[in-house]
């Protein structure tokens, strides 16, 4: 632990290049190549998803900040006399500065994040913006175990917005979901965002926008690689992919290579035919209905649930 300013702590949960290499070479080795989504996330990748979240396209971002501010009364009813919020995948830490003025009983936050000076920089301003909370940054992998510095003085709740949730298979949704219960207390809460179920058109443009930022954020993972693990990826030769599948109800996202070719990574070779993609996202959609459902299987009491005019998005306020 280490102490940055009177209000804050941080805690590195040091993620090993070795790791990574080795898992990246596991999902390039398999039948269908894959990477981790959350590779995506190095310093510029975090930069390339606060600018997405901007975009005309992006509409998951703005929608869940109307649902905050238009509901924020009943949020903070529901989230009541909160001593602890716990936030998985904090990013910028930008949606938690919408609540944070309203929480008035919070004595504790705690935001977890893989991207370390995106979350070291926003948990230094958010520690001089609210001097009388204690900041616990956590620097890691939030599926990896994590052994979080949480007090045990009073009413815990999770937050986890921007529907990242979505980012997960369904079934590691769940085990997620069981796990972070296990953080919670009876009474204790799970402030999530969850994007949902709609046309298709809407869905693949914001995840393939004009402007070419989404396809700059998942390209910048082979740049990650190339600099970080000795990959010899060539960039040109390999393009953004992102459609919806129906089936799934999910947004894919891939890179796919333009040409028959070899990338190699150290001693290891991958062999790629003109077509073929390395899977590097889902983003699985969930009415409203199919989400409360697994709330529900997780040992939760879907309580309340907040959407936009539109329905294009969902915060669900689940109790344990
Ligand atoms: N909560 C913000 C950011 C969402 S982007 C918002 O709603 O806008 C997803 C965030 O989760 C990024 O900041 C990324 O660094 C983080 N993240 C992704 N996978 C992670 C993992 N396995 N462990 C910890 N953080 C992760
Ligand atoms: C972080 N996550 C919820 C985003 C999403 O919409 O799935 C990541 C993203 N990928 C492409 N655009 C945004």
């Amino acid at each position: 632990m280490r102490l940055l300013e009177n209000n804050i702590q941080s805690y590195d949960f040091f993620i090993e290049k070795e790791n990574m290499r080795d898992e990246i070479i596991r999902g390039l080795s398999s039948q269908v190549k894959t990477i981790s989504p959350k590779y995506l996330y190095d310093h510029r990748g975090s930069e390339l998803f606060e600018l997405i979240t901007q975009l005309d396209e992006y509409y998951p971002t703005r929608t869940e900040m109307k649902i905050f501010n238009g509901k924020i009364e009943e949020i903070t009813e529901a989230v009541g006399d909160v001593h602890t919020l716990i936030e998985y995948g904090s990013g910028s830490s930008n949606k938690i500065k919408a609540l944070l003025h309203n929480f008035s009983t919070l004595k504790e936050y705690v935001p977890i994040d893989i991207s370390r000076d995106f979350l070291f920089q926003s948990s230094l301003e958010l520690a001089m913006q609210f001097p009388h909370i204690t900041i616990k940054a956590v620097c890691g992998d939030y599926t990896a175990p994590l052994t979080l510095p949480l007090e045990e003085n009073g009413k815990k709740v999770i937050f986890f917005p921007g529907s990242t949730i979505g980012n997960f298979e369904p079934m590691e949704a769940r085990s997620f979901i069981m796990k972070s219960a296990q953080l919670l207390n009876e009474g204790d809460g799970f402030l999530i965002g969850v994007d949902t179920k709609k046309d298709i058109q809407t869905l693949e443009k914001a995840y393939d926008d004009a402007k070419g930022v989404t396809a700059a954020f998942n390209l910048n993972l082979l740049t990650r690689m190339n600099r970080e693990i000795g990959a010899d990826f060539d960039l040109s030769q390999f393009e953004h992919l992102a459609f919806y599948n129906e089936e799934k109800g999910r947004i894919e996202m891939h890179l796919e290579s333009q040409c028959n070719q070899i990338v190699k990574i150290g001693g290891h070779q991958f062999i790629f035919q003109e077509g073929e993609t390395i899977h590097t996202e889902n983003s699985y959609k969930y009415s409203i209905k199919e989400f409360q459902t697994i709330a529900i299987e997780c040992g939760f009491v879907p309580s309340k649930v907040w959407t936009d005019d539109t329905g294009n998005f969902s915060v669900h306020y689940l109790q344990k």
